[in-house]
């Protein structure tokens, strides 16, 4: 089951002026930076209440994101929502026709598990599906 909006993520093709663009002129909160390899990619992030703000960047000038800056331009890339189940949502919505990147979930960011739903499958929406395998304990 989606559960929230994890983030919205934005496509650069300039991190470092990005990140200066979110945090010194918007005054949102840096929270560091990453790199996924399988996604072959460099994120920042940066909180918003409730959600995030994701950069994406390509990683050595390879990858999705490099064929998406040089075919789309900059802009918004993909909106996130986290789940509880991933698996379980795969199947749910494989069962109605959604078609998604790849069969099964891939390592992402801060060591969660991800899958993207096919555009094609959502008005041209590329929507990423997260489930974090460190939860921390549920408050009581
Ligand atoms: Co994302």
């Amino acid at each position: 089951m989606l559960v929230r909006l994890d983030h919205i993520a934005v496509a650069v093709p300039d991190l470092s002026a990005a990140i200066r663009r979110f945090q010194e002129d918007l005054g949102l909160h840096f929270e560091g930076q990453e790199d996924v390899a399988a996604a072959q990619t460099r994120t920042a992030f940066f909180a918003v209440p409730g959600t995030h703000i994701e950069l994406i960047h390509p990683l050595d000038g390879q990858g999705p994101v490099a064929g998406f800056l040089e075919k789309r331009g900059p802009g918004l890339h993909h909106l996130c929502f986290e789940t509880d189940d991933i698996h379980g949502d795969m199947q749910r919505l494989a069962a109605k026709g959604y078609r998604f990147l790849s069969a099964a979930p891939t390592p992402g960011a801060h060591g969660s598990l991800v899958v993207f739903i096919h555009p094609k499958s959502a008005d041209g929406v590329l929507i990423e599906l997260t489930q974090r395998l460190s939860q921390p304990p549920a408050a009581e």
